[in-house]
């Protein structure tokens, strides 16, 4: 209603330009179903039926394979995948506008053809989610459903208004199994996000064997929150994660959380501890009460050896070394302190990402801070800013998926407010924080904070539809920008989650088609 209303508005003020506001309205559009919003669409008012002949030519065989196993398990039809961008859905590295960059895509549909063509294979995949997302839900159903498999036809040109777009999963408060995480990976690859946080370690239980500080996994991951098994990963199943990840496009951050949460790695070893005594594992949820011991030449040879092994096993180019709510270390330790780990993983190749509570001490000029507050000002953040500093926006009282929806909801947080979908969505990253412009903003992410967190069906649970919200905003033009219109766009994911099993929240928000 009220958008309408801003339209006529326009419409009057504007009569001199009547011509291209004309032809602007007599563009036909494509169904108001994608998320994240596109750049730019149009239809072209044909209709594309998938049928039980339909090849995919590709360009790029995962992505092709990639397609081609979701379109083979719902429709039952056999897809054959070739090689080259030849097919009745083709997928194309030559073509593409330059405009769209290394992340974006063009995609076709006519009467007869689809055809996705990108500058490189990150594109394809990406324009791969936005076919998806024009066939009916039932394309992602896991199990063979009834068509008939149309998709409207039209053009999408489409690329990231930021090159970031993350969510992040803490392992460490509950641990999830490898297909858990894999599972949480293709969910929200749905969405064009393209990296994943993993936090491998806390208080309450270290994630990922180092085979140096083999205590760290068998006894600083023996636990979890309210006192469970925990676990941990094998080197070889983190590797399963980053590369389940990269066939999705996605790259992998570790993070491993220091000079404070990091109780489970001083209760694995007393020599690590400034008393020389290793304290009890942690199974509740307390923060601040650790830190590793600043002065101690050790701490280092140990930081050298978990980041030295982490890198090894890590494609991607960042590290995260945490350095939040480090209020067991004093200021000028803490500043010593950030200042030695990040010369370490620099030696180590590795590209410093922290929270932003690093912006206390001095950084490399290469090192990113993620910005978790709940304030629209930070004074340290916008001074490393200043000197250069990028920043990965994660307000918890808009982008933190832990937080309650309302009062009712069972799990989750509160302490950043209540977070409903139209909250998660409701803010401008590229303009939220003073004296940090679109400019210094690399893109979002979503972190999910585990203390309450248990199945998939929790991490489902908080992830959708929130989720959606953050990877649109690191996605979408800002010009797209409007509650009504996304909220009408995330409505038409319900199917979709419905078919794949997510468990999603039915915000009341959100008017979620019947049946879903
Ligand atoms: C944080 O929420 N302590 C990053």
């Amino acid at each position: 209603m009220r958008r309408s209303l801003i339209g006529a508005a326009v419409l009057i003020v504007t009569v001199g330009t009547a011509p291209a506001a004309a032809a602007r309205a007599a563009t036909p559009a494509l169904p108001n179903v994608v998320v994240p919003a596109p750049v730019s669409e149009t239809a072209n008012g044909a209709t594309f039926t998938l049928t039980s002949s339909a090849t995919i030519g590709t360009d790029a065989a995962d992505v092709g394979n990639y397609l081609a196993a979701i379109l083979r398990a719902s429709t039952g039809y056999p897809i054959p995948v070739s090689a080259g961008g030849s097919g009745t859905i083709a997928l194309s590295l030559s073509g593409a506008p330059s405009s769209v960059g290394t992340q974006g895509y063009q995609l076709t549909v006519t009467g007869t053809n689809v055809t996705v063509q990108a500058n490189a294979a990150a594109g394809l995949f990406a324009g791969v989610q936005t076919l998806l997302q024009l066939l009916p839900p039932a394309i992602q159903s896991p199990t063979v459903a009834s068509g008939p498999w149309t998709a409207p036809g039209g053009t999408v040109v489409d690329y990231p208004r930021f090159g970031h777009r993350g969510a992040m999963l803490d392992v460490a408060r509950h641990f999830f199994t490898v297909s858990q995480v894999e599972r949480y990976i293709d969910e929200i690859a749905h969405y064009k996000v393209n990296y994943f946080h993993l936090h491998l370690s806390d208080d309450q239980g270290w994630r990922i064997v180092i085979n140096s500080w083999p205590n760290l996994a068998t006894y600083g991951g023996s636990t979890e929150v309210g006192g469970g098994p925990g676990g941990y990963y094998t080197q070889a199943d983190y590797s399963a994660i980053v590369a389940y990840a990269q066939a999705r496009y996605i790259t992998v951050i570790p993070e491993i959380d220091m000079p404070g949460h990091t109780n489970a790695a001083l209760a694995s070893y007393a020599q690590l501890n400034c008393s020389g005594k290793a304290p009890r594992l942690y199974t509740g949820t307390k923060v601040g009460f650790s830190s590793l011991c600043v002065p101690l030449d050790l701490t280092y040879t140990f930081i050298d050896q978990v980041v030295g092994e982490l890198a090894a096993l890590t494609p991607g180019p960042y590290i995260h070394i945490g350095g939040d709510e480090a209020s067991s270390t004093t200021a000028s330790d803490y500043s010593y302190f950030i200042n030695r780990a990040q010369q370490i993983v620099a030696a180590h190749g590795k590209t410093v990402i922290g929270w932003h509570d690093i912006a206390n001490a001095p950084l490399l000029a290469s090192t990113v801070a993620q910005f978790w507050d709940t304030t629209t000002s930070n004074a340290p953040l916008a001074s490393a800013v200043a000197n250069g500093t990028k920043v990965v926006m994660s307000p918890a009282n808009h982008a933190y998926l832990d937080m309650k929806y309302n009062r009712q909801t069972k799990l989750g947080q509160t302490w950043a407010g209540l977070v409903d979908v139209n909250t998660a969505y409701g803010w401008n990253p590229g303009a939220y924080l003073s004296g940090v412009g679109e400019s210094s903003v690399l893109g979002v992410e979503a972190p999910l904070w585990t203390e309450t967190i248990v199945t998939s069906a929790d991490i489902d649970y908080m992830a959708f539809p929130r989720l959606p919200a953050i990877a649109e905003l690191g996605w979408s033009p800002w010009s797209t920008h409007d509650v009504t219109a996304f909220d009408s766009r995330l409505g038409a994911q319900g199917p979709r989650w419905k078919v794949m099993g997510v468990n999603y929240y039915h915000s009341t928000q959100i008017a979620w088609p019947a049946g879903s």
